[in-house]
């Protein structure tokens, strides 16, 4: 039988998506990564291959669609964020725990090779050591988001003990990016503040100053992305997920880094809903596991993320 080449990206029009979309075209060759979305995609990744619409629930055409590429690896990214979750508790418990369990059977039943899905910070609660947290801990997570996503680092290592499907997960902390808009998460306004800023504008926060939250610029998540899907089978030794960090810093530290280019920019403070959510995520993660595995290693500083992210929104904006 001829091995399966194709890769299918599901959630390809999101924040991340939309990145690994073309980090994947271009490493894999454009025919061979199948972007798919309920909604419509950029125009960079429906001008650069295939793009199909995808309802991720709808299990008979997501079956055909893995047929008809010759679908082997599966990158999950459809999910509903921390913040829209608490808004739609049932919907995000039935897309981020079913859509898993559907790519989950696909490869038990050998229809697919390898699956990556990504878990998060959230899988941690208020009980967690906030500091350097280690990859094993207390993990008691308080959000419909968290709950899903420790649930479903479970059944990932589950279906590879019990079946052997090889499949691979990070724990992404907050990731910031120009090329699209993050979509509904409790870190978004470390990516929201940087429009405001290069637009001119103040930007009032939605977290107070002091919060500090585990970061990663989207070069870095892309690249440990596609790094752990790539490494041999035997390296990868934690099938649940990995802890990835880059940096971490406040609001007030963020804004501060940006008027080192921005002089007159302004920031106000007027913490809502979210907040809680942010309180209860690690400040800093221990990624030395991912390290010592498979040679994870960040590139990016927060100051290096802020003077790329201004000048690539600057020349955008101009
Ligand atoms: P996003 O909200 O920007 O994108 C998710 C995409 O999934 C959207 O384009 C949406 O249209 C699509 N989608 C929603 N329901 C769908 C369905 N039923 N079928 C097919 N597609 C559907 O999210 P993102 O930031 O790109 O996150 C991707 C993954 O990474 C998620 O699993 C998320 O939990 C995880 N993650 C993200 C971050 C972050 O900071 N962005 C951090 C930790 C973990
Ligand atoms: N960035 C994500 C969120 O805020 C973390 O998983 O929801």
């Amino acid at each position: 039988m001829a091995a399966k080449t194709g890769i299918l990206v599901i959630g390809a029009s999101g924040q991340i998506g939309t990145e690994l979309v073309m980090g994947l075209r271009s490493r894999y060759g454009t025919e061979n990564v199948v972007a798919s979305d309920l909604k419509t995609a950029s125009t960079e990744v429906l001008e650069s291959g295939p793009f199909e619409q995808l309802d991720v629930l709808d299990r008979e055409r997501l079956h055909q669609i893995v047929v008809h590429y010759n679908i082997g690896q599966v990158y999950l990214l459809a999910a509903l964020l921390s913040a829209t979750a608490e808004q739609k508790v049932m919907p995000a418990w039935n897309l981020n725990m079913y859509g898993l369990f559907y790519v989950l059977e696909m490869a038990k039943e050998g229809i697919v090779d390898k699956i990556y899905w990504p878990s998060s910070i959230a899988v941690f609660g208020p009980n967690t050591p906030k500091l350097n947290t280690p990859q094993s801990t207390i993990a008691e997570p308080t959000t419909v988001y968290g709950i899903s996503k420790l649930a479903g680092e479970r059944w990932c290592e589950y279906y590879f003990n019990r079946y052997g499907v090889d499949v691979r997960s990070l724990r992404y902390p907050g990731l910031i990016g120009y090329k699209s808009n993050p979509g509904g998460g409790t870190t978004d306004y470390a990516v929201d503040i940087f429009h405001k800023a290069v637009s001119a504008q103040p930007f009032e926060c939605f977290l107070s100053e002091n919060t500090r939250l585990p970061m990663m610029y989207m070069p870095d998540a892309i690249r440990a992305t596609i790094g752990i899907m790539e490494v041999e089978s035997e390296k990868v030794k934690i099938r649940s997920s990995y802890n990835i960090s880059g940096f971490d810093f406040t609001p007030v530290e963020l804004a501060d880094e940006i008027k080192k280019h921005i002089s007159d920019f302004q920031i106000t403070y007027n913490p809502d809903f979210r907040q809680a959510i942010a309180d209860s995520w690690p400040s800093s993660l221990d990624d030395s596991r991912a390290r010592e595995d498979w040679g994870w290693k960040n590139d990016y500083s927060l100051e290096m993320m802020t003077a790329d992210m201004l000048s690539h929104l600057t020349t955008t904006v101009s």
